[in-house]
């Protein structure tokens, strides 16, 4: 901030986002990612950049029935300001319940609406980015979520898809129907079900869903993988913030990077290997109270970050073996010792695309699903049941 006001040739990128009575500085959310965004991932983010830091989704059912992971999921650290939490939900009743419990038991400052998981055991049961198509049903479950929301003046948000594929496409109609619904923003992955995380995301459908709602916070999400991408984003949609999801994969300092580059600064992280291991380091030892001091669960879930991490940087396979098979912190430590500490960034190899990648996907649907966007008597029935043990983005 000093900064800024010392150089008044430094031009903010885009002004503060405005969701309802919240306001983020650097207009930049860390994409809800299952597994991936907890109470420790966060507070890494956070240690970077400013931004709003969105949680793992949270099924409403399982929230409302306490289930223990879900409490842990929708867990916040004290310091953590707002405190977002998003809900993936196939029912308007369960969700009504899911945001009044959240907004009773002083949970939660925002809200997000997941419309946009592409996965089979999701879509099968017409939710995630299959339930859009369901126009009525959408626009009962935003409503009833904004309406709940909005006794404690909670902004809520929808983040979706283009659609279920190319010729089933519905973010405009539902960015129609979300803003209509009092939503506080609303935020496109510019890619279809049917694409799961393959090609390249639309960004041309994000221009044209900002375009389309003139009056409301429309956020971009895709293929951001570095703090150029969102600029150029910025530049080529006209968007009031972006959504950056695996580009921050064992790159937490991303979000340094995307509030200089926001507040119009060109320095950017280069880590080399010593601040790599010592994130690292960190980040397992932040996962240890996440899952209430279980050192084994947390040592198992680091194992999946260790090839983000080293993304590009110079370690041998043998070493890489033993990171994805650590049992210990102590073991852990010992590990990222062998490596050479003095070794600066390799460049390029450590940029680009990381994590979930593939090709398109058949979409699996409920019976009939694309045949009407209102539902029948059978799915009717189906919604009411659908909504159990769900994870996953
Ligand atoms: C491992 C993983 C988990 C995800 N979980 C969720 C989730 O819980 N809720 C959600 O809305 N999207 C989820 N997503 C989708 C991301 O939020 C984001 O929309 C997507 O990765 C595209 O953004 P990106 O190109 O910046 O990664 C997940 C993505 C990944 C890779």
């Amino acid at each position: 901030m000093t900064e800024t006001l010392n150089n008044p040739t430094r031009q903010a990128l885009l002004p503060a986002l405005k969701l309802g009575p919240i306001t983020v500085d650097t207009p930049v959310v860390l994409a809800p990612m299952a597994g991936i965004t907890n109470t420790a991932f966060r507070r890494l983010c956070r240690e970077y950049g400013g931004g709003l830091y969105v949680n793992e989704m949270v099924t409403a059912r399982a929230l409302v029935e306490r289930r223990p992971e879900s409490l842990r999921i929708i867990k916040h650290e004290p310091d953590e300001v707002p405190r977002s939490v998003q809900l993936y939900s196939v029912d308007p009743v369960t969700t009504g319940h899911a945001v009044r419990m959240l907004v009773e038991e002083d949970r939660a400052d925002h809200i997000d609406l997941n419309f946009g998981c592409p996965v089979p055991k999701v879509t099968r049961k017409g939710g995630g980015s299959a339930l859009p198509w369901k126009i009525r049903l959408f626009e009962s479950i935003v409503a009833t979520a904004v309406r709940e929301a909005s006794r404690a003046n909670i902004p809520v948000t929808v983040k979706m898809r283009k659609g279920v594929d190319d010729d089933h496409l519905t973010y405009r109609e539902a960015g129609r129907v979300a803003r209509d619904s009092g939503v506080a923003a609303v935020a496109l992955h510019g890619r279809t079900a049917r694409q799961h995380y393959s090609g390249q995301a639309d960004w041309d459908a994000i221009r044209r869903l900002r375009d389309s709602l003139p009056d409301l916070p429309v956020l971009g999400n895709g293929d951001i993988w570095c703090a150029e991408d969102a600029v150029r984003m910025v530049e080529q949609t006209g968007v009031d913030g972006v959504v950056v999801g695996r580009g921050c994969q064992g790159r937490p300092w991303l979000f340094g990077d995307l509030q200089a580059a926001f507040e119009g600064r060109e320095d950017r992280y280069r880590p080399g290997v010593e601040m790599v291991c010592r994130t690292l380091l960190h980040h397992a030892q932040l996962l240890i109270p996440y899952f209430d001091g279980d050192e084994r669960k947390a040592m198992q879930d680091i194992r999946k970050h260790v090839a983000w991490y080293f993304k590009g940087y110079p370690v041998g396979s043998a070493l890489r073996t033993q990171l994805v098979t650590v049992e210990s912190l102590q073991q852990l430590q010992d590990l990222l010792g062998q490596l050479d500490q003095s070794l600066g960034y390799p460049g390029e190899a450590a940029e680009g695309p990381r994590g979930r990648a593939g090709s398109p996907k058949k979409v699996h649907l409920p019976q009939d699903w694309l045949a009407s966007q209102e539902l029948n008597a059978d799915q009717q029935e189906m919604i009411q049941a659908a909504e159990v043990d769900i994870s996953g983005g």
